[in-house]
């Protein structure tokens, strides 16, 4: 049976790689190979996963130098000359081994007002949203995003902009703004305008390339441009 040689991150942002040799199997995904090393080589190795299908986006690691979902990551698409490396997400604090905190991803989500705000009460009727409105089409393109951490892990402009809303944040608030129901979008305009917001991306589009969901964030951030730039111009912001 070959064998894969894996470099593993252990430890907190202060660490070193440790290496593995797994068995390697037919259809393996990276997150069996770690699963692996944690059943049967070292149990102390800790990372995260839920549900293995691509729904819940909790298994995003850095695998091979690129944030990938690991569950949905064949070994075979990613291993070099029978190499794996994989580390936790980048820009997030390191909780332990391949674990980070996503405590700053979601507050970043908060401050976008990436929550939705409506008026209705349980005793008015549904709102009824034609599926071909261009609004819900803007929505519809960006709402199934996972918050899996890929995009804002891959975002240069959150490496040098700590401060940065990044690329998922911005994307929720653009599926917002495009949601007829939701009454808040004077304050999220204005809270994704300022220094940290949608002006800040320089579109390298690294979020769209790298999306799992094939969602383009940046073409959600360029709404955003636009959407802020005219309620400025309208005096609304
Ligand atoms: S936009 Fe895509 S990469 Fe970013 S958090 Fe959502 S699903 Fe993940
Ligand atoms: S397009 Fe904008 S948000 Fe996406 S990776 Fe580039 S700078 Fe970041
Ligand atoms: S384990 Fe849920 S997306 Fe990978």
């Amino acid at each position: 049976m070959s064998t894969l040689r894996v470099s593993v991150w252990r430890g907190t942002g202060e660490g070193r790689f440790q290496e593995f040799e797994v068995p390697r199997l037919e259809s393996q995904t990276v997150l069996d190979v770690i699963t692996y090393i944690q059943r049967a080589l070292d149990s102390t190795l800790a990372y995260r996963f839920a549900c293995r299908v691509g729904m819940c986006g909790s298994c995003a690691m850095t695998v091979n130098g690129r944030a990938r979902w690991t569950c949905r990551t064949h070994v075979d698409q990613v291993a070099e000359d029978g190499r794996l490396e994989v580390a936790p997400l980048n820009h997030l604090p390191v909780v332990r081994d391949l674990v980070t905190d996503m405590t700053v991803f979601f507050d970043k989500w908060a401050r976008a007002r990436g929550r939705f705000k409506g008026a209705k009460s349980r005793r008015d009727g549904f709102e009824r949203v034609s599926p071909d409105s261009p609004a819900r089409r803007l929505a519809d393109a960006a709402i199934e995003c996972i918050g899996c951490g890929v995009c804002y892990s891959s975002c240069e402009v959150v490496a040098w902009n700590p401060d940065y809303l990044g690329p998922a944040a911005l994307n929720r608030a653009w599926t917002l703004v495009n949601d007829v129901r939701d009454t808040d979008n004077r304050a999220r305009l204005s809270a994704v305008a300022g220094d940290a917001g949608c002006h800040a991306c320089h579109t390298h589009m690294s979020c769209t390339e790298r999306c799992p969901k094939q969602i383009s964030p940046t073409a959600s951030i360029a709404g955003l441009k636009r959407a802020t730039m005219a309620a400025a111009i309208k005096g609304e912001i």
